[in-house]
């Protein structure tokens, strides 16, 4: 098979649960994945499993031998997923809090003075914890501008930012309000250049459950994930550091192993959901590759999941049979624009001089859950230089289907109509 099709949709759609109805307000289409995609239901299993289980990790039992082998073979399996040769895996409460643990203790473990550079596309997570710990250590917080057209960051622009000081660098993979994702290799080469010893840490909670990540061809220091949003669940995030960054001085337990970057006792079920989600994305590959290597099945799986979602929001923004697409619509503005080939399964629109929470909550009456988002702290760095109040973001996955988007459509062209 060259793509994913309407069948293999359905067979993907058996693999999630609350596909086609939500358990609190019914049946729904789901286009907010953006907010938290489906969970896989070997997920759901594997917790309610883990759940159960009293022993702890780390004794000289059956059971706790047993909850350990999970964590280490989860670990293997992220490395997998993520491609990873080198460094460290650890779980955090979030990828919010991981993103601060990170940058806090890049820049705790750098020289004095000197710069953090971000970039204005970020979410506030890492650009929070940058602004914070420039201010604690008198760096200077520098920020690279997004492309306001574009919805992303030119990995150029970085150039001009980065000294032979600057000591962290963050990046965003892909943004949640533009939808478009970013240029990490292209972006890190550049920052390699003028300071190969930066630590650089990159937010990968958006882009993840859309297919690709290859931190082994990166030369970063950390990545974060909230699993929540890559087919796993609520409760924790996930991060994976360098050795460099890992053997650097960082908050542990006195006379605990000076790699160990985890506090506290962890949730064996929430890394073996990570394991499932591994085995997903396989099991996807496998229709796409017959080479037996895990990787290749997991690069194969990120390939036909772009190939799909990129087909997904070509009919939403252009129509789809005699369905008018967003753009065919009088007074519709899409952040990033029509054609725009960073863009990564979201669109995120408004009707000009029109609310969008009523186009939102319209959408709702009519079974289909998108988002608004408002000129707030998470989303103000997107549209106030727009110039807009808000949009409206639809989300999709690749468990989403056409006939999906064409109840979009034809919802929006009766809002259109009335
Ligand atoms: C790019 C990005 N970074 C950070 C976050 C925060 O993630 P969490 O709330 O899971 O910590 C989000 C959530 O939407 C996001 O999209």
């Amino acid at each position: 098979m060259q793509y994913i099709n309407q069948s293999l949709v359905s067979e993907i759609r058996q693999k999630f649960c609350n596909v086609n109805t939500c358990p609190i307000s019914g049946d729904r289409i789901f286009f907010e994945n953006a907010g938290g995609a489906l969970t896989l239901k070997s997920a759901l299993e594997t917790t309610t499993k883990f759940a159960s289980i009293p022993d702890n990790q780390g004794r000289d039992n059956a059971a706790s031998k047993a909850l350990n082998d999970v964590i280490k073979n989860a670990k293997s399996d992220l490395s997998a997923l993520f491609n990873t040769q080198s460094g460290e895996f650890f779980m955090g409460e979030s990828g919010t809090e991981l993103l601060f643990r990170l940058i806090r203790n890049a820049v705790l473990a750098s020289p004095s003075g000197g710069s953090i550079v971000g970039t204005s596309l970020e979410h506030p997570a890492s650009r929070s914890a940058a602004k914070k710990w420039s201010d604690e250590m008198e760096y200077t917080y520098l920020s690279v501008p997004h492309c306001v057209k574009t919805g992303t960051v030119d990995p150029k622009n970085y150039a001009s930012k980065i000294s032979d000081t600057t000591r962290v660098v963050t990046i965003v993979h892909a943004s949640p309000v533009t939808g478009m994702g970013t240029k990490i290799k292209e972006i890190s080469k550049i920052v390699r250049q003028k300071a190969p010893s930066a630590f650089i840490v990159v937010d990968g909670i958006q882009h993840a459950a859309h297919g690709g990540i290859d931190i082994k061809s990166y030369d970063i220091d950390g990545y974060v994930i909230s699993p929540y949003k890559m087919f796993s669940r609520h409760g924790f995030g996930i991060a994976w550091v360098s050795d460099r960054l890992r053997n650097a001085p960082h908050e542990k337990l006195d006379g605990g192993p000076s790699d160990n970057w985890e506090l506290g006792t962890r949730d064996t079920g929430a890394y073996a959901t990570m394991s499932d989600v591994k085995e997903y994305m396989c099991w996807l590959g496998k229709e796409f590759t017959e080479n037996n290597d895990s990787r290749e099945q997991i690069k194969a799986a990120g390939a036909a999941i772009q190939d799909y979602e990129r087909k997904m929001t070509d009919a939403l923004l252009h129509g789809l049979d005699n369905l008018k697409g967003l753009a065919d619509f009088e007074d519709v503005q899409i952040i990033g624009g029509l054609s725009n080939s960073s863009r990564e399964g979201l669109v995120s629109f408004r009707i000009k001089d029109y609310p969008s929470e009523k186009i939102v909550r319209y959408l709702n009456h009519q079974g289909i859950r998108t988002h608004t988002r408002k000129c707030d702290h998470y989303s103000e760095n997107i549209l106030t230089p727009l110039g807009w109040d808000d949009c409206v973001r639809v989300s999709i996955c690749h468990y989403n289907t056409l006939s999906e988007i064409k109840k979009f459509l034809s919802c929006m062209a009766a809002f259109r109509d009335k």
